[in-house]
């Protein structure tokens, strides 16, 4: 979380004061009026607020119809849910190599990409764009969908288009931890018609299916779904949040660059798919050998992205020791549609990952840090290299 304030407290308070939240009778519209908003700072045709970003994949992954029998490429370097959410629609994830810029790599796609596969998820971490050129030729070609899984890239850009744009879908979060934040919420953006009914009907289920107002001009069939609504509270904060997302972003890729000058390429980076479009939240150092990463780590407080567990493909235990729910039946690793599908985790089946998470080092960025602060930082990570 970077800037919260008045703003966020005076809209939740608008909300409170009509003492009713939900989203269809709510006078604030808080939740439609965001939708718009992500419309409007996207450019795309439709969009939804959610309980999370989870719950913005899972929707995605059911409005692209991805199901048992299908397998769906999700990056070694990923936060757990982006597996998860495949398994959670009854598809098998298949742990794809990221290269050095530690983003999916497309030339592990080509060769990953099966008669089974139905879908891809590059995945935009810590706001570095994926090389969504690559990926899109790559699906193209081999006629596979793409949900770009953009929790962490909200406001990131590849080519100066917006991450969660270019696929057939994109996700968001807006967890604590995200660039802009309601403490918990997502998005899910796509220009299809067809895409966004379905995943309208499967993420609000029950408004769908009693309160008719939003499904009147629908084509689409209703089904079972689930509820990943978003609340008016939650939207009336994400509505003064997203106003606040071009300054936030444009303050930590001035402040990332202000260190980088006093660096002065001293230090060598991690390769990038564009530096331009990155959300300036990190700066990712490549080392050479992991002892070198590693001490440079110890000096600097910096952070291998390989030992931080939650992210690295090794440490998603439910999925790789194959635990994909908790009815055997609804378990996707044993059904029989999935059967032939590619399950065999073993912890060394992603080696250039695993080598390129272990010799990079992020520095993490602030967007409020002063002159003083940046200087001080530029000073440890250069007395570290001496
Ligand atoms: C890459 C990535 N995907 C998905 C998620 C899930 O988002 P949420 O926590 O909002 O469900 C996260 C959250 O940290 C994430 O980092």
């Amino acid at each position: 979380m970077y800037r919260i304030g008045q703003e966020e407290i005076n809209a939740v308070k608008e909300v409170i004061k009509t003492k009713d939240f939900f989203k269809v009778n709510n006078s604030c519209k808080a939740v439609w009026g965001f939708e718009e908003d992500m419309k409007n700072y996207f450019g795309v045709s439709y969009a939804s607020f959610t309980t999370s970003g989870t719950g913005a994949l899972v929707s995605a992954l059911v409005a692209l119809g991805i199901g048992p029998g299908d397998e769906v490429l999700v990056p070694a370097y990923t936060y757990i849910a982006t597996a998860m959410a495949v398994l959670n629609v009854g598809a098998i994830p298949v742990v794809t190599e990221v290269d050095a810029t530690l983003s999916i790599d497309p030339e592990d796609i080509e060769r990953k990409i099966t008669p089974a596969t139905r879908c891809i998820i590059p995945v935009h971490m810590n706001g570095r764009p994926c090389n969504m050129e690559k990926i899109m030729a790559v699906a193209k070609k081999h006629n596979v969908l793409v949900l770009e899984d953009a929790c962490q890239g909200v406001g990131s850009s590849f080519g100066g288009k917006y991450c969660g744009t270019f696929g057939n879908m994109g996700a968001f979060s807006f967890n604590f931890f995200k660039i802009i934040t309601c403490g918990e919420g997502g998005g899910v953006i796509t220009n299809n018609q067809k895409l966004y009914e379905r995943s309208c009907i499967y993420h609000d289920a029950s408004a769908i299916a009693f309160f008719g107002e939003q499904m009147k001009d629908f084509s689409e069939q209703g089904f079972c779904g689930t509820e990943y609504r978003g609340n008016e509270l939650l939207a009336a904060v994400m509505r003064c949040q997203i106003k606040k997302l071009d300054g936030i972003v444009a303050d930590l890729r001035r402040t990332k660059q202000a260190v980088l000058d006093k660096l002065d390429g001293r230090i060598a980076l991690a390769p990038d798919n564009d530096s331009n479009g990155d959300t300036g939240n990190i700066i990712a150092f490549r080392f050479d050998t992991k002892q070198e990463a590693k001490a440079f780590s110890q000096k600097t407080g910096g952070m291998i992205p390989a030992e931080c567990d939650r992210h690295v493909y090794t440490s998603w235990t439910p999925v790789m020791e194959k635990r994909g729910a908790l009815h055997p039946l609804m378990d996707p690793f044993r059904m029989s549609a999935n059967e032939k599908l590619r399950h065999n985790y073993t912890k060394d089946m992603c080696p250039a990952s695993l080598e390129h998470l272990a010799k990079t080092v992020y520095c993490f960025v602030n967007p409020d840090w002063t002159e003083a602060d940046i200087a001080a930082v530029a000073d440890k990570l250069l007395s570290a290299c001496n």
